[in-house]
Order: structure tokens, then C-alpha cells, then sequence
């Protein structure tokens, strides 16, 4: 994207605060101009220099320094988006009360643009009441507070309450900076998606893939998980992704893997998202030792077609056993609505999003688009954006047309 932005990060003060370094590099290297605000607090753990050097811009903690530039109002009023991490419990609450005691929580209660919170704190300041009704309050004014990881904090403990990656960070904020802020609107909702190519092993060395890096079912994941689901992701061939705030992830690797845990879990889900590329076929054999040239004939592989998971998705809930919203994907190279429209009628899904691949598009890319076909004959078209816009853009027409 060539659109420059100009984005504050504020950092307030915990061990994290080391990440935001990855963050504001992140922005730079989109071609975005970076301002840094830090908390005292956060100077205890990185020193002005390096987000001076990072951001190419002087840091300032306070409301006093370079007073006559009136900098907590320029500041704020200047930025397109502002994006606070770590974000503490401690500037969460300030923020919440409307103060402006520092350069960061001033230039907060200046600005009108959007603003990220991600926290970061032990689990048990993230889940005292205190914080929760601050965090509550700060969404319910509009602003977007991220859900914090799950896993190893700063002592030995665990649990939810740790940074989000900073990449990920970075991500949806550019997210909420296009599409706008993320909206609790799936608290309570069980959401269930399928994401990655699968591998059909040939032997114990070979297998037969395909080319879904899996961003775009991570991304939704990650979208539904930040709006309040709970989410279940049965992921194939993606270990490169981060697993998505709180997410409960289900690696699988062949179609009849992912078929079961998708089966199993269908009952307990009100939407279902099948965004995995399942291969359509596997070998009627896998060999037990590795196949030799020479040995055995590698030109000709028999196969077997795999089960389609969706359309066995779709016939559960004929029979009852769920009432999920059930949503698929189709990758078409040619004529993308005229097949993407066949193909729902033949899948029986509420939603198909069509992306056209025509010459490699799309698999790995960090883009996406395309458009998403009711069962009701509408069409949205899904502009071209980054995995996470698509996904968002995705949410809000299931959302709206299915969960009304
Ligand atoms: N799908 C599935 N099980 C399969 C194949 C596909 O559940 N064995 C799902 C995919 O996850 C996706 C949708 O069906 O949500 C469409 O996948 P696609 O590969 O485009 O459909 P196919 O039925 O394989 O049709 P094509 O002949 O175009 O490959």
C-alpha cells in the first residue's frame, strides 16, 4: 500500500516495552511516518535513543517539554492512528478516567483518529474487575483493546495477559485503521474454522499438497477472536503463523484428519468457516518405507478422492446435529463468480467467498479479495486488501446477513 499514515505509538511501562520496538519498524518499513510516545515508566525499560532512532522523531514524556509547541494537541490531532504497546494496566485506567497527566494520555484525550490498545500485564491485573470494566469502558467509547496472548508472562507463570506479537500487533492496527474499530459483536459466539492446505503422505518422505499458506483462515480467526468469540482453529501446513489471541488450536495434517476434528466439533459451533485447502485426493496406499527409484514406479500414483468435509458439514446439519452458519471458500482461476455460484449450489453452504487465482495470485500473498455469494443470490464484493481487511470485511457481511 502506498498510503502514508502518521502513527503514534505509545508504549507504556512494562518488560514488553522492548517489543514496541519491533512494532514502530514494522510501521517505518510500510513507509509509515512513526512518532513515539513513551510513559516515564517505559524509559525504565528502553531507553529514549532507540525509539528516537527508530522513528527518526525526538521522544518526549511530558506535557512540559518543547512547550511551545503545544505538543500533546499536535500530537494527537496530527496522527491517523494511534497504537499503545504494551499498553499497562496502570494507562489503561488512566486513559478510562480521562486523565491527561503525561504527553501520552494527553495526547489520547486530544485525538479523534483511531486508536489500538494492546495490553500487557501478569493475568490476574488483566482479569481484576478494575481492569476489565476500564477495558470495557474504553470499547464502549470506541476505542479498540486488543486481547491480550495466552502464555509464558514475564515470571514463571502463564496465562492469558501477554503481548501480542508485535507483527500481529502492526497488522490489526492497520486493520482498524482502515475498516475502523473492532467491535465486540461475537462475544459468546463458538466459532469453528478450518485453515492451510492438507498433505497426503505418499510415503514417510513425500507427500501431496498445495499452495494455501493459510493466512486468510488465521486472519479470520484472529478478527473473531478480537471481536469476542471463542474460537477453535483446525489448522493444516501453516507453523509459520502465530496462533491467534486465546484461540484453541488443532493441527492436523491429511483431509480425513481435518474431517474428524472438524466433525467433532461442529455440534458446539454457531459458525463454521471452511477457508482450508483439503485436498481432493490421496494415494489408495501409503507406502511404509520410502518408495525407491528404480524400485518402485514413481511416474504413476493411484489415488483415491478424500472426503468433502463442507459438504459433509452441511449434511450434519440437515440431520440436526448442528445449527451452525456454515461458510465455505473457493479459489477459481477462471470465470470466479460463474463457478464460485455452482459451487454453492452444489455445497449447499449459507456463504462462499470466491477469490480468483488466476496466475498464482493469492496463495502466500499477504492480499486478498474477491467477492462473498449468499445463498440468497446476493453478492458483496470484498475489495483488495491485506488478509486481515478481508477477513473483517468478511465478519461484517456474515455477520450482518447471517446472525440477524
Ligand atoms: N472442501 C472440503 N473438502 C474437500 C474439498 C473442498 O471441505 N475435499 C471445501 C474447501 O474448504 C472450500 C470449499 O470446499 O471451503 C471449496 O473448495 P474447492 O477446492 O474450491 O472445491 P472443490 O469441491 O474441490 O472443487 P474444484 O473442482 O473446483 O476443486
Amino acid at each position: 500500500m502506498s498510503e502514508s499514515r502518521t502513527i503514534v505509538v505509545g508504549v507504556s511501562g512494562g518488560v514488553a516495552a522492548y517489543k514496541a520496538c519491533h512494532v514502530i519498524r514494522d510501521f517505518t518499513e510500510r513507509g509509515d511516518s512513526v512518532r513515539v510516545v513513551p510513559t516515564e515508566n517505559a524509559l525504565r525499560f528502553v531507553g529514549a535513543a532507540t525509539f528516537e532512532a527508530l522513528s527518526g522523531h525526538p521522544v518526549d514524556t511530558g506535557v512540559f517539554e518543547r512547550v511551545e509547541d503545544v505538543q500533546h494537541v499536535r500530537v494527537g490531532k496530527e496522527a491517523d492512528l494511534i497504537v499503545v504497546a504494551p499498553a499497562t494496566a496502570d494507562l489503561l485506567a488512566r486513559v478510562a478516567a480521562g486523565r491527561a497527566d503525561d504527553l501520552l494520555a494527553a495526547t489520547i484525550l486530544v485525538a479523534t483518529c483511531p486508536i489500538v490498545f494492546a495490553p500487557a500485564m501478569h493475568t490476574e491485573m488483566w482479569l481484576n474487575q478494575a481492569t476489565q470494566e476500564n477495558v470495557a469502558t474504553l470499547r464502549r467509547r470506541g476505542m479498540t483493546v486488543l486481547e491480550p496472548a495466552h502464555g509464558r508472562l514475564t515470571g514463571a507463570d502463564s496465562g492469558p495477559g501477554r503481548l501480542l506479537e508485535p507483527s500481529t500487533i502492526a497488522e490489526l492496527a492497520r486493520t482498524v485503521h482502515t475498516v475502523g474499530a473492532l467491535p465486540r459483536t461475537l462475544e459468546g459466539v463458538n466459532v469453528l474454522i478450518s485453515a492451510g492446505g492438507t498433505q497426503e503422505n505418499v510415503d514417510p518422505v513425500r507427500y501431496l499438497g498445495n499452495r494455501s499458506s493459510g493466512r486468510q483462515g488465521f486472519a479470520l480467526a484472529d478478527i473473531a477472536a478480537h471481536k469476542g468469540a471463542n474460537v477453535t482453529l483446525v489448522a493444516g501446513a501453516t507453523d509459520h503463523l502465530d496462533t491467534p489471541a486465546g484461540a484453541t488450536v488443532v493441527r492436523v495434517r491429511s483431509a480425513r484428519e481435518l474431517q474428524s476434528e472438524m466433525n467433532a466439533r461442529a455440534a458446539g459451533a454457531d459458525v463454521i468457516i471452511m477457508a482450508a485447502a483439503v485436498a481432493d485426493y490421496r494415494p489408495a496406499m501409503e507406502a511404509t518405507s520410502k518408495m525407491k527409484k528404480g524400485v518402485t514406479d514413481l511416474t504413476a500414483i493411484d489415488l483415491v478422492e478424500n472426503p468433502d468435509v463442507l459438504r459433509g458439514l452441511v449434511d450434519k446439519r440437515r440431520a440436526g446435529e448442528t445449527d451452525a452458519v456454515i461458510v465455505g471458500f473457493a479459489a477459481e482461476t477462471d470465470t470466479p463468480l460463474e463457478y464460485g455460484r455452482a459451487k454453492l449450489e452444489r455445497k449447499g453452504a449459507d456463504m462462499l467467498m470466491v477469490n480468483s487465482v488466476a496466475g498464482g495470485k493469492v496463495f502466500g500473498e499477504p492480499r486478498n479479495g474477491g467477492w462473498l455469494l449468499g445463498r440468497d443470490g446476493s453478492v458483496t464484493e470484498i475489495a483488495d486488501g491485506y488478509k486481515h481487511v478481508v477477513a473483517a470485511r468478511i465478519w461484517d457481511a456474515v455477520e450482518s446477513t447471517l446472525l440477524n
